[in-house]
């Protein structure tokens, strides 16, 4: 890592999903019907939700992303040849109110102690975040909840992370992305932003235009790579 550029950051906008609320939490809670499927099913859920959100933007056919999610379930139960009706709304309450990892909190409170901002900046639409951050606890934590929904285009499209300056009041050079998601810290470094990775999984980085400053295990290295104690 370069330190220097990591200097005089002046907020934190963080990406939600994977990075914040763990994405596979809802079928680890209530997916037991699903046997030994569960981990695919959870995983192709994730994917399907990503790719949803990408293509619409791409075809220009925006779906917010609470719709995206559940069409993304709905696929991932054919696909697995699950039809259960029930266990599909239980899944889907659960996912608005993921487990969030258990680094977050600590982190948010460092920064905010050290004066930095703290905000998420998230495909997800507003009642989504609100729902989740509030099932955290995070909510005074957070001086800003950011949603891509307000333009109706998804990351990594560039114009949801100028939301992140415009709402921010701040350059982009003062903005330190952080995302588990190596897709979302592509577009993020590509835009512009500083951005830290998060690899909690310890996968390889895409192989996209746009590379992170610094690439952290866990959240706990935040505090340190921005010169906080
Ligand atoms: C987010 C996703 C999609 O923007 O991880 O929160």
């Amino acid at each position: 890592m370069t330190a220097d550029r990591l200097s005089d950051i002046g907020a934190c906008a963080f990406d939600a999903y994977g990075t914040m609320f763990d994405v596979h939490s809802a079928v680890a809670r209530g997916g037991a019907a699903l046997g030994d499927k569960a981990a695919a099913v959870s995983g192709l859920w994730r994917q399907k939700q990503l790719e949803y959100s990408w293509l619409r933007t791409l075809m220009g056919s925006h779906a917010d992303f609470w719709q995206v999610t559940c069409d993304a379930l709905d696929y991932a139960f054919e696909f697995h040849g699950v039809s259960d009706g029930a266990l599909r709304d239980q899944l889907l309450e659960l996912y608005r109110r993921l487990d969030a990892y258990d680094d977050v909190a600590d982190c948010l409170r460092k920064l905010r102690g050290a004066g930095l901002t703290t905000a998420i900046l998230s495909n997800a639409e507003p009642a989504m975040l609100a729902a989740a951050v509030d099932s955290a606890g995070i909510a005074e934590l957070l001086d800003a909840v950011l949603s891509a929904e307000t333009i109706a285009i998804y990351k990594p499209d560039s114009r949801v992370y100028q939301i992140a300056i415009d709402e921010l009041g701040l350059p982009r050079e003062r903005i330190c992305f952080v995302s588990n998601n190596a897709w979302d810290t592509a577009g993020a470094a590509h835009f512009g932003f500083p951005v830290a990775r998060l690899n909690r999984g310890g996968v390889p980085a895409e192989r996209l235009p746009g590379t992170p400053v610094a690439v952290m295990g866990g959240l706990s290295e935040l505090p340190g790579l921005l010169g906080i104690d």
